[in-house]
């Protein structure tokens, strides 16, 4: 075939909406031209193919459409789908070979429960803001390809205590019906904004009420939960977690790494990294990918290609200078 014979046939494809026929005749054309000695051109050409095949293939993988919870439950819980992954957060190692345990038991549910043995589904995070447990939730969603369900713990909160119990019944009854990583964010974020009610006792309730629920549940949902004051969780009440992972303000080395992988599309000579994260310790990883944001803002700003140590240095102490966020 002629060049433009391909191309009435790539558009017949598009026209009808046959990726399947579209991606066949770009394959011709590789056939052609590598038959006419463009090497180089005939392999773009595949590659291209491959990626389009690639990314329709996890396209489709999406396991059900995501319908927004509807009702009493929409307002209790926000549905995403996450394209986070584990490789884009910077762990120390022991979380990392926690977290990966935690999706391989998850994608061989079927295979261990054949066994009678049951995955690791119900997961607390504790930590520090800003290190990460957002992040992980997202990322587990990603990994698994699950929909990712954060239940809105201000409207779970009733004054009432009986409501509060009937709405979590209507969380967990969701998790029986539709398998995702239901994630409870926060539960110190209602104390914070109630300083004038009695907070702890009320939120102590809710606790022991989800934690109720929590082991009684049987359906096939990963339950992450996270929180910055594990001091008003009670310590038997860890136990009814299968995995207890605790975040910390990160170490040198992370923060350095965390700045690096946040500038990968940057040129970065020269740039003393272990001092820079010296000037960053205390700061927790949220604000250190901020600064390094901001650094390549001066940068870009200035229409520099390079991010210099002093646009880092500059930037980090600028964030130890604002209120935490
Ligand atoms: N381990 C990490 N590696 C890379 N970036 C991180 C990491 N932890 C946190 N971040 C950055 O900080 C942001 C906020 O983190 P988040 O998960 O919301 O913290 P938390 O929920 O613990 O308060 C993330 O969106 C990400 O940009
Ligand atoms: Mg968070």
């Amino acid at each position: 075939m002629t060049a433009a014979k391909h191309l009435i046939a790539l558009l017949r494809s598009h026209i009808a909406g046959d990726d399947e026929q579209f991606l066949s005749v770009a394959l011709q054309v590789a056939a052609k031209e590598a038959r006419q000695g463009h090497g180089k051109l005939a392999i773009q050409l595949r590659e291209l193919v491959d990626e389009a095949r690639r990314s329709k293939s996890a396209i489709s993988k999406r396991p059900v459409p995501l319908a927004q919870p509807k009702g009493d439950l929409g307002a209790l819980l926000s549905a995403s789908y996450s394209d986070t992954r584990l490789s884009s957060m910077v762990l120390p190692e022991e979380i990392a070979q926690r977290l990966k345990r935690i999706v391989l038991e998850q994608r061989q549910i079927h295979r261990l429960r054949e066994h009678g043995l049951s995955p690791r589904r119900k997961i607390l995070l504790i930590g520090p803001p800003g290190s990460g447990k957002t992040m992980t939730a997202a990322a587990l969603s990603g990994e698994l390809g699950l929909p990712l369900f954060t239940v809105l713990f201000e409207s779970l909160i009733t004054r009432f205590m009986g409501e509060t119990a009937a709405k979590l019944r209507l969380v967990f009854d969701a998790m029986m019906t539709t398998r995702g990583v239901y994630f409870f964010d926060e539960f110190d974020a209602i104390g914070a904004r109630r300083g004038e009610r009695n907070d702890v006792g009320e939120i102590r309730r809710v606790l022991n009420s989800f934690l109720q629920f929590l082991e009684n549940d049987k359906s096939e949902g990963l339950i992450v939960a996270a929180t910055n004051h594990p001091e008003l969780l009670d310590p038997a009440l860890f136990r009814r977690f299968d995995d207890v992972i605790q975040y910390a303000l990160p170490a040198p080395e992370i923060a350095a790494r965390i700045m690096q992988t946040r500038l990968s599309t940057f040129k970065t000579p020269g740039i003393n990294w272990e001092r820079v994260a010296a000037d960053a310790e205390g700061l927790s990883q949220a604000e250190i990918a901020r600064a390094a944001d901001e650094a390549a803002k001066r940068a870009v700003l200035s229409e520099r290609k390079s991010v210099t140590g002093d646009d880092l240095e500059l930037a980090i102490a600028e964030r130890k200078l604002s209120p935490a966020s």
